[in-house]
């Protein structure tokens, strides 16, 4: 995803500078050419020589700092001219202030001065520290020159104080990086609505009717979409996932509120993907107390809740790209095809629950892409790899339409 990428990596002095080699690392997976430059408190954090090992470039601390290969440039300048996207992270009080002065006493500094991409800078510091208000203004100051600040997140910090300040995770500093580079923004301009997870239907205050589902599907469908510039909606229904970066998220239980939430959001949608695994029917009545046991056996009379998928494809607008799923133990292909006529849906994503490596709860899938055109089979691919198609298949369906 990051090939032919330079993703620069500003590590200042502050604790979390050792979590930046596992930043590294994880860009160097994903084919980035990382370079590195350090001020000379981070070197008391972690050394150059990890980095340099991970990144298999030379570490900068100090301008002055050239071998006889930089001899023929000037290394500040053309890694800051030459980078795709800099993250500053951790940054600390210091560099923001240096940065919000137009101040550049050293090789990080001097580098950013000349740069022209994205720019990220991640305070890291202190709960109260960060609260300064010269240090907030300063933030605000770096907000107002385009500089993009990614929130810190809240908890234990070095220091023994609670509060905001700590590094966010590194899959974040990761994702940042390739929402901002990631991925041609081919889907810019367009609002995405992503319907995700399993629904709850109760049945009294303790139980619930649900199936599954994990969510993965509809959350990469949703990540694929952000990153490619969309505005991403994700309505999805309790699952363990992180919303991803970028992404509105409206959490919901049932299938009635399900349909509530995708109906509204799809308003003002050009493409609706329902992912999520929305129940078929829900309890007639919901008890207001715990159902006792008694003897002998139980029926619990079950009503049929809204067809979102079909409320969509009746009262589709003009250019808007709605796309379903289809969950099948048998006959997959027909079925699929007989809910994409019956739905009035522009493709159906076919899932086959009895092959490996597809369907609930796994990070991969195989899909077959059903349009009135004809079918796509796709390969076993992760659950990301297989949103992407999906929206390279939507983009090219609509071109063609135009
Ligand atoms: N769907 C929906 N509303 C429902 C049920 C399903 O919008 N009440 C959507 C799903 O999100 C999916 C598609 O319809 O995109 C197909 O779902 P699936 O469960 O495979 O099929 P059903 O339509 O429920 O049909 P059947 O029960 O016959 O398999």
């Amino acid at each position: 995803m990051l090939k032919d990428k330079n993703i620069l990596l500003g590590v200042t002095g502050g604790i979390a500078a050792y979590k930046m080699a596992n930043v590294a690392s994880m860009l160097v997976k994903l084919h980035a050419n990382v370079h590195v430059v350090m001020t000379r408190n981070a070197a008391h954090f972690i050394t150059p020589q990890t980095f340099e090992v991970l990144t298999k470039n030379k570490v900068y601390l100090d301008t002055f700092d050239e071998t006889p290969d930089d001899a023929a440039h000037v290394p500040h300048i053309s890694l800051g001219t030459g980078a795709d996207c800099i993250l500053i992270a951790p940054a600390t009080a210091d560099v923001i202030g240096k940065l919000a002065g137009g101040i550049a006493d050293d090789m990080l500094t001097t580098t950013v001065l000349p740069a022209r991409c994205p720019i990220l800078v991640c305070p890291s510091m202190n709960v109260y520290m960060l609260e300064n208000p010269i240090v907030q203004d300063n933030i605000e100051k770096l907000k107002r020159f385009g500089y993009k600040i990614l929130e810190p997140s809240e908890g234990y910090l070095a220091c023994g104080y609670e509060g905001k300040g700590k590094l966010p995770k590194e899959e974040i500093l990761v994702d940042q990086i390739l929402l901002e580079v990631g991925h041609v923004h081919d889907l810019e301009g367009k609002h995405v609505v992503v319907s995700a997870g399993p629904t709850e239907e109760p049945l009294d205050p303790i139980r619930v009717i649900t199936n599954h589902s994990s969510g993965k599907m509809g959350y990469a469908l949703a990540k694929s979409a952000a990153m490619r510039g969309a505005r991403v909606t994700l309505v999805s229904g309790p699952t363990a996932l992180e919303a991803p970066l970028g992404v509105e998220l409206r959490k919901i239980h049932t299938a009635e509120e399900m349909y509530q939430q995708v109906t509204d959001a799809s308003k003002t949608a050009d493409i609706v993907v329902m992912a999520a695994a929305v129940a078929d029917y829900t309890p007639a009545t919901v008890a207001d107390q715990k159902i006792k046991k008694k003897e002998g056996d139980l029926s619990i009379p079950l009503k049929r809740t809204k067809d979102i998928l079909l409320s969509l494809g009746e009262n589709k607008r003009p250019g808007q790209f709605i796309c379903g799923f289809s969950m099948e133990t048998e006959n997959l292909l027909e079925n699929s095809a007989a809910k994409l006529a019956k739905k009035n849906a522009d493709m159906i994503c076919a899932n086959s629950l009895t092959q490996e490596g597809a369907g609930y709860q796994v990070d991969t899938n195989i899909l077959t892409l059903i349009t009135k055109d004809g079918n796509e089979q796709l390969p076993l691919m992760s659950k990301l790899e297989a949103a992407d198609r999906i929206y390279d298949k939507i983009l090219f369906l609509q071109e063609k339409k135009a």
